[in-house]
């Protein structure tokens, strides 16, 4: 992670220093100030990320160095350090921009939870402007997304492929883009003011597909009441996409073989044939060498097909997309849901990292769609994803909203004081621990007898 670089302005020097070694150790790179005006100047040669600014200086007014910090960079955090009687200025001063305020005297426990979330944010922002600047850069077309070498390599290939006109084979797994691949190819191409056609080849009998491809005759069978128009020949001067093309009937393979081999079609009960003019994209997530050594694909066909072949990479082989398709996925769906998802929490990012993703792209998007919608606030949080896997979180990774044990225990230690009525005797006998104990423990979770 970048070194965050932070600036203390405290005229109280032990105050300013116990912040600077606390934050030292964080790995946070500070430097302490007595005054608001060496700050400024300081500020103008070398910009810091993180400022904790004392409300009362002895020549600025914090409140007025809050102003000029925004005014120089607006990105800079500021956390507002006062005592319990300016507590009233440092919720101003959050209202003025400012990230959070500490009282003083201030807790390590505090200055670390600050300070860390404060850093939080400001990678975040980094990650997000990075991930902007990528999305603008090297889209082959609206709406796919990749910054990875490895589609990288993809967008390189369909650009060239795309002013070739020849067939394209492409083999990948479920959800990996083929669609968009095949769309992309046609969009780049000369034929881009052209029809571009899709069929699914999965399901359908010969005669079937034979009549959607070919089309049909008037009175050529029973039913052919009037001549219907092939794909093949709606697609005129354009791109036809043969999807699950290892699904297409023995039989009826070798009529795609003549037609991509003759270049002509003949509509069922028709006798006069066609010429055609269609560049033919087919797409599978079959292995089709596996299909063609089990006879149920023909190797002539897939040669005809395959004289370009592409193959789209795996989600989990390019993981370095993910933050990037869960930001264009967040922003589609947020103009879909008409809701204003700003970012994803650090854990759901991590989660989503770690997953494996038998579905690919399209899981994703299914993840962040249903996030999207479920989403309460402007954060995408792990309760937003779906149940399966939050469950992995629970194995092994630290869940988002998971008590820490602490945690738990200043809420224990507060219901057995309240169930007997901040008897502290007795709660200690209950908690089995001895009262010096509990005086302890008290004391750090700031329990009181009223709380
Ligand atoms: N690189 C990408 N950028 C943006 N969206 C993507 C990307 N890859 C895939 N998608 C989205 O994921 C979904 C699945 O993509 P697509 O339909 O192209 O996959 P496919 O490989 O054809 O899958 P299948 O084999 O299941 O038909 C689509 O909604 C698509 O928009
Ligand atoms: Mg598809």
């Amino acid at each position: 992670m970048k070194m965050i670089r932070v600036a203390i302005i405290d005229d109280e020097e032990t105050a300013g220093s116990m912040i600077k070694r606390i934050l030292d150790k964080e790995g946070f790179e500070v430097e302490t100030f007595l005054a608001g005006q060496p700050f400024l100047n300081r500020m103008r040669q070398n910009p810091f990320q993180l400022a904790f600014i004392d409300l009362n200086l002895p020549d600025i007014d914090g409140m007025e160095i809050l102003r000029l910090l925004k005014q120089t960079d607006e990105e800079t955090e500021a956390i507002i350090i006062t005592g319990h009687a300016s507590i009233e200025s440092a919720i101003e001063a959050t209202r003025q921009g400012a990230f959070h305020y500490l009282t003083k005297p201030s807790r390590r426990h505090d200055i670390l939870l600050l300070a860390n979330r404060a850093r939080e944010k400001i990678a975040l922002r980094e990650e997000n402007k990075k991930l902007k600047l990528a999305m603008g850069k090297d889209n082959l077309v609206a709406g796919f997304v990749g910054s990875s070498p490895a589609m990288q390599e993809v967008f390189a290939m369909v650009k060239k492929v795309a002013m070739v006109n020849c067939n394209v084979l492409l083999q990948a797994e479920t959800g990996t883009g083929k669609q968009l691949v095949a769309r992309a190819i046609h969009a780049l191409s000369p034929r881009k003011d052209q029809p571009f056609v899709y069929f699914n080849c999965g399901g359908f009998t010969e005669e079937l597909i034979c009549s959607e491809l070919f089309g049909h005759e008037k009175g050529s069978f029973t039913g052919a009441s009037s001549t219907k128009i092939g794909l093949f020949e709606s697609a005129a001067g354009g791109t036809v996409l043969l999807d699950e093309i290892g699904e297409m009937p023995l039989s009826m393979q070798i009529k795609l073989l003549h037609v991509l081999q003759e270049r002509e079609v003949l509509r069922v009960g028709g006798t006069k044939p066609i010429e055609l003019d269609i560049r033919i994209i087919a797409a599978t997530n079959k292995d089709l060498k596996q299909a063609i050594l089990k006879g149920s694909f023909r190797d002539d066909l897939f040669y005809r097909l395959n004289v370009v072949g592409l193959h789209l990479p795996r989600l989990t082989e390019r993981r370095d997309d993910i933050p990037l398709l869960i930001s264009h996925f967040i922003e589609k769906f947020n103009l879909a849901f008409n809701k204003e998802i700003k970012r994803i929490s650090p854990h759901a990012m991590e989660l989503l990292m770690s997953y494996n993703f038998p579905g690919n792209v399209r899981e994703l998007e299914n993840i962040i769609q249903r996030g999207v919608a479920l989403a309460e606030n402007d954060e995408l949080k792990v309760v937003d994803l779906p149940a399966s896997l939050r469950e992995l979180a629970m194995r092994g990774f630290n869940g988002e909203g998971m008590p820490t044990l602490a945690e738990m225990e200043k809420h224990h230690i507060t219901k057995v004081l309240k169930l007997t009525g901040y008897n502290k005797p007795q709660a200690a006998a209950i908690l089995d621990i001895p009262r010096t104990t509990l005086w302890r423990r008290m004391r750090t979770y700031n329990l009181t007898d009223e709380s």
